[in-house]
């Protein structure tokens, strides 16, 4: 039996159906996908661009890519990256060539992080913690994106196909700096197909969109001098902060769990998190839990369970009055603690397998 549960409510739910409608994206259809994971089972990727093209590639084995690309901002990722990364691999283990770059560049313009600084943080932290979430290193490719020629030329041909006015239709600013971020992010999601014509995949964070849309926009513009396959976009929902908003982030910290972050705090944010439990354990009993609105129902959901029929008699029980809050609450915790381990222990073992890695280089 399908599971379909939206823990949004009716307000965030309507945001992402808006999004879908008004960016003219394709609902997303895992049945369409072998195997589906839990993201793409759940709907937690919820929307794409040219999804056909690429359940095709599956289907009859025909050679594709999957890319996306690393902000090496600080020492630590988020669910977001773990998302991404569980797309990836999905890609990986179906046929797909798989790259991954490091957008220092990106960095260093956007964020005034250093080349040095870049690459360092990531070979010691980003890379490993993407191989500890499961990218297997010796089917994947990397690169820096100042150490690809070919990324660079790309992204001058592209910002020659793009006007001002696009630009600040699409992203709604136009700074030096996001253009030039922006350009070299084509480069990056066309640059497969210069030695391989084929369809490739980015899976992203919906916010993520406008780069695929110039990059569509720049293949239509450049059909004379390459002939490229406009590039197919799959995204998902943000993981919502533990204080309900939207988003997990930063700036709240109270709601915010980054990867890796020490269990014990991790479980305190998990402990104040907004609930969807009764005020008391006789009304919860009675009526049951607001599931809808349980952002550690949400967290469990979209990361922590994988097996669809667990999930399920967790909602079950929840939304029944069997379980309490205090009872959900204390199972997050503890599949979230087993969770931040086993990836801390995996985050070790790929760092001292970093010399196995390939990496594109015209130095
Ligand atoms: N801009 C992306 C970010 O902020 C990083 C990135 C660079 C990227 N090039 C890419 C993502 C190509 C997907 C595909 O995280």
């Amino acid at each position: 039996m399908a599971l379909v549960i939206d823990p949004w409510g009716a307000e965030l739910h309507e945001d992402y159906e808006k999004i879908v409608k008004q960016f003219g994206l394709e609902v997303f259809d895992p049945s369409l996908f072998p195997e589906p994971n839990r993201l793409m089972r759940r709907r937690i990727v919820f929307a794409a661009r040219d999804q056909k093209v690429i359940a095709d590639c599956i289907k009859r084995k025909k050679p594709y890519y999957a890319l996306t690309g690393i902000m090496p901002t600080a020492d630590k990722i988020h669910f977001g990256n773990k998302m991404v990364v569980e797309q990836m691999k999905y890609f990986q283990d179906h046929g797909a060539k798989t790259y991954i770059l490091i957008a220092d560049l990106e960095a260093a313009t956007t964020r005034g992080v250093t080349l040095e600084t870049a690459r360092t943080r990531a070979l010691d932290f980003h890379i490993p913690a993407y191989i500890a979430l499961g990218l297997d290193p010796k089917k994947t490719t990397f690169y820096f994106q100042s150490e690809n020629k070919d990324v660079l030329h790309l992204a001058y041909e592209a910002a020659q196909k793009i006007t001002l006015n696009e630009f600040k239709a699409v992203y709604g600013s136009a700074d030096p700096s996001r253009i030039m971020a922006a350009v070299t992010q084509v480069g990056d999601i066309l640059f497969p197909q210069l030695t391989e014509r084929m369809p490739g995949v980015i899976p992203v964070g919906i916010d993520q969109d406008p780069h695929i849309r110039i990059a569509r926009d720049v293949v239509a513009r450049t059909k004379s001098a390459h002939d490229f396959i406009p590039p197919a976009g799959m995204y998902h929902k943000f993981t919502p902060s533990l204080t309900g908003e939207l988003k997990m982030s930063k700036s709240r910290p109270t709601g915010n769990i980054d990867l890796p972050e020490d269990p014990k705090e991790a479980c305190k944010k998990i402990v104040k998190a907004v609930s969807g439990g009764r005020k008391t354990i006789e009304e919860q009993r009675k009526l049951g839990a607001e599931v809808e609105k349980d952002m550690v129902f949400e967290l469990l959901k979209m990361h922590l369970v994988d097996d669809d029929k667990e999930l399920n008699k967790i909602y079950q029980d929840y939304k029944s009055g069997k379980m309490l809050t205090s009872e959900l609450k204390q199972l997050a915790c503890e599949k979230l603690t087993a969770f931040m381990n086993d990836f801390t222990a995996k985050l070790e073992r790929a760092r001292k397998h970093m010399d196995a890695l390939t990496f594109i280089s015209f130095h």
